[in-house]
């Protein structure tokens, strides 16, 4: 599937929810994945099961699809207020195009991008991925986005480059909720290299099989999905390579609270709760195990191999 832009998008392209869940339907029962691939349709991977793998052994009734009605209309974007229910209602105000995007640091082809021409030909992917929030709620979202690689590599890092810093839009007009200091603004988040060239790390222009909608981060976000939610940083204006290690907002905000890395972990409390267990949104309790990096161990723990994750949390 090709990125088109919105405008040339019709309505009956559009995947209804019923049509993903009767997909999800398919991959649970572990059959028809080809049949689904052969009849032309994108197959959602990331939660496929695989031999030995934490996401596959996991997969049960726990990891059906979040409903698009909650994904979103509960969120977290502060840029619009801090309880859950604001983004949904206040992010009417945010304008995804035209949309510009700076690329600079140590890079070889810095420059202001127009995020049409950025996304020009670059094959769309959906991606089922969990997404498992600090506060110890999670949900399971079908994406629509591509590998953070296959931009990443169009601006030819320099050897410098260690690590890759985003920001989020400063607009008041159009963030009104930039205007109180609840936090460091513009939102930053950062990865380093090779989690970012990492192919489950992707930015995200869709969900559900549609545009962002803006409370989800339009007109593109960050997903990495063996991370906590915080990482995901949205409505992305700069991508920035650099050679240190890039200050995030939350670990500005809360140093001792959250770090740089940020990777699921069961095993590391929040200093105000547990991390064992989440509640999976739209359930009431916190009953469902989490999992070491999200589920994704298999595929993302050797990044880590010789860290002491409790030091780097
Ligand atoms: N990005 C920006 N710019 N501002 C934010 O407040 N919140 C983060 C992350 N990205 C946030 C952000 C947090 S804490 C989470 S859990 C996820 O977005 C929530 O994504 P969702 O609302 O699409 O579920």
């Amino acid at each position: 599937m090709l990125i088109k832009r919105p405008d040339d998008i019709k309505s009956s392209e559009i995947t209804p929810e019923s049509v993903y869940l009767n997909r999800r339907k398919f991959i649970g029962k572990g059959v028809a994945i080809g049949a689904v691939a052969a009849a032309g349709v994108a197959v959602p991977w990331a939660l496929r099961s695989q031999p030995g793998s934490d996401a596959g052994e996991s997969m049960g009734s726990q990891d059906e699809l979040t409903s698009f009605e909650h994904v979103s209309t509960y969120n977290n974007f502060y840029e619009f207020g801090t309880r859950k229910s604001d983004p949904a209602e206040n992010a009417h105000t945010l304008r995804p195009r035209p949309w510009a995007v700076r690329v600079d640091g140590e890079v070889a082809k810095p420059g202001d991008y127009d995020l049409d021409d950025l996304l020009h030909g670059v094959t769309m992917e959906d991606r089922i991925y969990r997404m498992r929030c600090v506060e110890a709620w999670s949900m399971v979202i079908p994406w629509v986005g591509f590998p953070l690689s296959t931009l990443i590599n169009r601006f030819e890092p320099t050897s410098k480059a260690r690590y890759v810093e985003f920001e989020t839009l400063y607009d008041v007009e159009q963030m009104p909720g930039q205007r109180r200091a609840v936090l460091p603004w513009p939102y930053v988040e950062g990865l380093r290299m090779d989690e970012a060239m990492h192919p489950l790390a992707i930015f995200a222009t869709g969900l559900y099989g549609r545009d962002l909608p803006n409370q989800n981060g339009a007109p593109f976000r960050l997903v990495v999905p063996w991370k906590y939610g915080f990482k995901g940083i949205k409505s992305i204006v700069r991508i920035r390579f650099t050679e240190t290690q890039p200050r995030n907002t939350w670990q500005v905000s809360a140093p001792n609270e959250y770090g740089f890395y940020a990777n699921v972990n069961p095993e590391v409390d929040h200093p105000r709760w547990s991390q064992a267990k989440e509640r999976r949104i739209p359930g009431l309790f916190r009953n469902t195990p989490t999992l070491m990096f999200n589920g994704y161990a298999d595929q993302v723990g050797h990044l880590y191999e010789g860290m002491d994750l409790r030091r780097n949390f």
